[in-house]
């Protein structure tokens, strides 16, 4: 079997009307797919998928095992969340070292200090995470060092059936996390504060099924919004929630890209060249580290320097190496990228280096004059479904070739 890539050509303007899917990150944390549908099945669960795999329905009442099995859970980041959610359910779990895109060295000690707080024993020998709980787990207060998205799900999901109140103090506020509350509260569980800095969850006797339909993908909104941007024209997202795209759209309006709000829309206009930015990534609502690497595609054709700062992730600008050999002015210091505008940026074969590097890659390809030739494509397919039919929807050019 060859290797699949995507190749993009350039310099067609993007126009019409798309819709958005639900997010990735939140399905991750609310019902997991894909790959977590068998390590759901593998764990006593019973997991089907209707309504043309948009809903996946979960039958929990079968769960009785506590391990997550090694060759799926070294397969995404998401795995984590075992650890917490059978904790929570079975007072015992254990699960290998998670996998997820290799952008940082990506700890996971703020979820082992919570599970700890809880009352649970943590045993991590850097391979295997062992979690368990001889007594019931009790309400705990618990300070997060980071406002970690991973940390908040995994103490939300350990605490939803212990005794008494735990509180999250400087917890993350992204929008999945609120949705995760929403869905838990659904089910019967007591959370509120949820997209606050202090999150307090009540413990339950039990929860119960619910039906849950998870918010829009704020990554997936950003990316066609930095899309068009790119690749200039007029689009307009459907199913959207415009205020969490606050941080983007600022700086997409700050470039003078033109960016109208509906209730459940967002248009994006783009023409002409577009002014430098400066970008820092911080949790929600600042600008999200996942659009990072997109925004810095749209950059390398901005007039005058730009300055990128990622806070959140040590090893999240190699993008811009590929980026360079489509001719963009571009060098990183540590963790700053300093991208200089340029006049034109040319197709080349570039390597997506993980998944939202796919996406800027994506993006540079719409802008560039020739094609371009993007290899591991699968980080893509990692966090967007059918991105590429999506452009192609909006008049792009993009086709995915076995070479
Ligand atoms: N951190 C620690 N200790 C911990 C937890 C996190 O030091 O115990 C550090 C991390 O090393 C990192 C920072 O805190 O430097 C932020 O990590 P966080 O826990 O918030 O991230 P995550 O839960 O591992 C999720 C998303 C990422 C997204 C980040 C930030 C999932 C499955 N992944 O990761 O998504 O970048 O939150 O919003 O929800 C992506 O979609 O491309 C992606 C990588």
């Amino acid at each position: 079997m060859g290797q699949e890539i995507m190749r993009v050509e350039g310099g067609r303007e993007l126009k019409g009307e798309v819709s958005i899917n639900g997010g990735k990150n939140a399905a991750l944390a609310v019902i997991p797919i894909d790959v977590l549908a068998q390590m759901l099945r593998h764990v006593g669960a019973k997991v089907s998928f209707e309504n043309n795999e948009r809903r996946m329905v979960v039958d929990a009442s079968g769960v009785d095992k506590y391990e997550a099995p090694e060759h799926l859970a070294k397969l995404i980041r998401g795995s984590a969340y075992f650890l917490g959610a059978l904790l929570g359910r079975l007072g015992i779990s254990k699960v290998p070292m998670p996998g997820g895109c290799a952008i940082g060295e990506r700890k996971i000690d703020l979820h082992i200090k919570g599970f700890e707080a809880l009352g649970a024993q943590v045993e991590d020998d850097g391979e295997v995470v062992f979690v368990e709980s001889k007594q019931k787990l009790r309400g705990a207060e618990i300070f997060l060092d980071i406002a970690s998205v991973g940390a908040t799900v995994n103490i939300m999901l350990a605490s939803v059936l212990a005794d008494g109140l735990t509180q999250i103090v400087n917890a993350a506020k992204e929008p999945h996390i609120v949705d995760l509350a929403n869905m838990l509260n659904g089910m019967g569980a007591y959370i509120r504060g949820a997209g606050t800095d202090i999150i307090r969850v009540r413990g339950v006797k039990k929860l119960h099924g619910c039906n849950y339909t998870i918010v829009p993908d704020q990554i997936e909104t950003g990316t066609l919004m930095i899309a068009v941007a790119a690749a200039r024209g007029d689009i307009t997202i459907h199913g959207a929630i415009p205020a969490h795209m606050e941080a983007l759209s600022a700086k997409l309006l700050e470039m003078g890209i033109r960016v109208f709000e509906g209730d459940d829309m967002i248009r994006v206009l783009s023409s002409g060249r577009h002014r430098a930015i400066n970008v820092m990534t911080a949790p929600y609502p600042g600008f999200p580290t996942d659009l990072q690497q997109p925004i810095s595609a749209l950059l390398t054709l901005a007039d005058g320097e730009s300055e990128i700062d990622e806070t959140m992730f040590d090893n999240r600008l190699r993008h811009i190496h590929e980026l360079v050999k489509m001719g963009a002015d571009a060098k990183v210091y540590g963790q700053i990228a300093r991208i200089r505008g340029v006049d034109r940026l040319r197709g080349a074969r570039v390597e997506a280096t993980d998944l939202r590097a796919g996406a800027a890659l994506v993006i540079a390809g719409l802008m560039a004059e020739g094609v371009t030739e993007i290899s591991n494509v699968h980080y893509i397919d990692r966090g967007y479904e059918g991105l590429e039919k999506k452009l192609c929807a909006l008049n792009a050019n993009i086709r995915r070739v076995t070479i």
